[in-house]
């Protein structure tokens, strides 16, 4: 509805309020418009604990949706699950597993898991709680309680799906009974999950339906929508074709790094974004590695091939439409059986061979050392689809307005004789050429953000291209004229090298705007020097800052940095405070749980 149909029998609100309301709308930009419509639907969803819910019907139990979500993917089947068990008119419950409290678990009746994976297996952050929760004896039985879990993952890691697998595990070994089979869904997963939640919710239907006409409720649809931030018609499945406007290195000549500082403009989007949001880039696979491949497979680069419902040339499918780079067990199987390879059936039978073989090869890797003669819908039904990467937002739309600015570090390795580079950051950094199209979308993380406070104090940890948020959080902050001290950690290997951003950096130092700023460049003296070696040197000071409140963010490296990160913080806190290991952790949990502990790791 337009607003300035709006009146106040339509909506919930008096008619001197819609006044107000279109009085204040005409003031505004589309751009602080999104902002405001984003601003108060946060709002409303703190106010109601988060939870965006149709009110349960009489005493009847809802359809709980517990989602943990790290980059958005399982928040969105959640929201889509939600969606679809509203429209079938049943009450629903849609649930972030951070704010869940286990105690709730007694009135459950039916519940559905919506979860990704990260690390090596383990839970994405705001599901970390409740999967401890779960194992512990204080878990409640769930005898009657009845469940279906859907886990969302990538099935190039060794630990495919495996916390929808605990919490399924662990759900049944309370008592709950598995309802509907889990899905564990990989990277190209959204017709996967639109089958999963219909066959799922024929599955809760019946009792849900029976339950509620017993207590005589009805579902009450809520009056202004779910507390959705303003969305932008651009998302993953239908991107915008930004232009590229900079890629600058900024590393040095000298550098083991190639890091590129990226600019991409939005204008003639409605995409807006918040500092600490990612933008997903789609890419397009090297064009000589493609020529290669169909030679090998002795493919005519102009067969027609069918994905999905589109028919295109085979080339122009390898090019734009499919993974080529990230290698992951299930093409080594699908090669295996359509090219009948000996060597590469047997890996099949052998899971740790098969992490073995596919770790140092790209898919290219594979395809050519082992060519085969293939039809060309075989090799297209071998591969998966292409997915877009995600980048940390580098910039504040307070500062550079309709742009995006990232900071990409090239992935480049020599292996089996040859140069290798990763199918994205390859493309940005080398082939992508300025004023060129590329696709993009917005990807909202409410899991990584500036305190609403902007006196509150904050430390970030930020080493390589770690740095991308911070520099998005310091340009906010800056706009703002935000009072609350700033506190960087920087490290790199090289001083001259390395030192990405540096005359902002320094910059900003200057003007007061960053209170402390600490480097680490590890190596530029005998022994290594990291940011968490930089942190634990200011020991007191840092926990001086969390005892008064600061929030603590981590960006970067996910397999050590932030391991090591954490660990430190753990070691500060126990210096300072004489807690134990234990207590220390839970000092740690309770500032997570506070939104005080913040990760974007990758
Ligand atoms: C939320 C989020 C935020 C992110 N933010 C940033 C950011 O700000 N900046 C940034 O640069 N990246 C960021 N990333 C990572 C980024 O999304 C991509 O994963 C990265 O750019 C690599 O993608 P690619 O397509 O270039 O490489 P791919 O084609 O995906 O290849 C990468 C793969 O190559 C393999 N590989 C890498 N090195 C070697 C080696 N030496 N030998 C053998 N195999 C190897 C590994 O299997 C690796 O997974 C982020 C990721 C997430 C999830
Ligand atoms: C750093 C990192 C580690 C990951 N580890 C795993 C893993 O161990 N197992 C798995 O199945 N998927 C893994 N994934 C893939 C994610 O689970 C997958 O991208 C999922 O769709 C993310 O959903 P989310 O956005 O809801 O968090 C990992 C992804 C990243 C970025």
């Amino acid at each position: 509805m337009l607003l300035s149909q709006l009146n106040a029998a339509a909506s919930p609100l008096s008619q001197e309020q819609v006044q107000k309301l279109q009085g204040l709308v005409a003031e505004l930009n589309p751009i602080q418009q999104a902002w405001v419509s984003g601003y108060l639907a946060a709002n409303a969803g703190a106010l109601t604990g988060g939870v965006a819910a149709a009110p349960a019907a009489g005493d009847a139990a809802p359809l709980t949706i517990l989602y943990g979500s790290q980059t958005g993917n399982a928040k969105g089947v959640a929201s889509k699950l939600k969606e679809q068990a509203e429209s079938r008119g049943l009450s629903v419950k849609l649930v972030n597993m951070a704010d869940y409290k286990p105690t709730a678990l007694k009135k459950e009746k039916f519940i559905t898991v919506v979860v990704s994976t990260y690390g090596e297996g383990e839970p994405p952050e705001d599901a970390e709680s409740l999967h401890e929760f779960l194992a512990t004896k204080k878990a409640p039985k769930l005898d009657g309680v009845k469940v279906a879990v859907i886990g969302l993952g990538d099935s190039s890691y060794e630990f495919f799906c495996q916390t929808a697998k605990d919490f399924e595990e662990r759900f049944n070994k309370l008592g709950a009974e598995t309802i509907f089979q889990r899905a564990d869904l990989d990277v190209d997963y959204d017709d996967e999950a639109a089958k999963w939640i219909d066959g799922a919710l024929d599955a809760f239907e019946p009792d849900l339906k029976a339950q509620q006409q017993a207590s005589g409720g009805q579902v009450v649809a809520m009056p202004f929508g779910a507390a959705a931030p303003a969305a932008s018609q651009y998302t993953k499945q239908n991107p915008f074709a930004a232009e590229l406007s900079v890629v600058q290195k900024i590393t040095g000549r000298d550098s083991t790094k190639d890091v590129r500082h990226v600019e991409i403009s939005l204008e003639g989007s409605d995409i807006t974004y918040t500092p600490g949001d990612s933008l997903g880039v789609y890419f397009l696979n090297d064009e000589a590695l493609v020529d290669e491949v169909l030679t090998l497979t002795q493919i005519d680069a102009s067969s027609t091939v069918k994905l999905g419902d589109e028919e295109l040339s085979i080339r122009d499918a390898l090019i734009e439409k499919l993974e080529l780079t990230q290698s992951y067990p299930g093409f080594v199987e699908k090669y295996a059986t359509a090219t009948g390879n000996p060597e590469l059936l047997k890996l099949v039978e052998d899971k740790a061979a098969m992490r073995e073989y596919i770790e140092p090869r790209q898919i290219f890797d594979i395809i050519r050392q082992n060519p085969a003669q293939l039809e060309a819908q075989t090799l297209v039904d071998c591969l998966r689809k292409l997915q877009a990467r995600l980048y940390s937002i580098a910039s504040s739309q307070a500062e550079v307005e309709e742009e995006v600015h990232l900071t990409v570090g090239l992935v480049e390795f020599d292996a089996f004789g040859s140069e290798h580079l990763g199918g994205c950051s390859g493309y940005l950094a080398r082939r992508a050429e300025e004023g060129c199209k590329v696709k993009v979308f917005s990807e909202h993380n409410d899991n990584f953000r500036l305190p609403a406070n902007d006196e509150t104090p904050i430390i970030m940890v930020g080493p390589g291209t770690g740095i991308a948020p911070f520099r998005a959080f310091l340009q906010e902050r800056d706009a703002r004229e935000a009072s609350g001290k700033n506190w960087l950690f920087f490290g790199n290997p090289h001083f001259t090298q390395d030192f990405l951003y540096q005359v902002e950096i320094q910059g900003y130092l200057k003007s007061g705007l960053l209170t402390k700023v600490d480097v680490a460049f590890s190596r530029d003296q005998a022994e290594k020097v990291y940011v968490q070696d930089k942190l634990r040197k200011n020991s007191q000071e840092v926990f001086a800052w969390l005892e008064a409140g600061a929030h603590f963010y981590i960006c970067g490296d996910a397999n050590r940095m932030a391991k090591d990160v954490h660990q430190a913080l753990v070691d500060i806190i126990k210096e300072n405070s004489g807690k134990d290991d234990e207590q220390a952790e839970q000092y740690l949990k309770d500032l997570r749980s506070a939104n005080r502990y913040q990760k974007d790791v990758y």
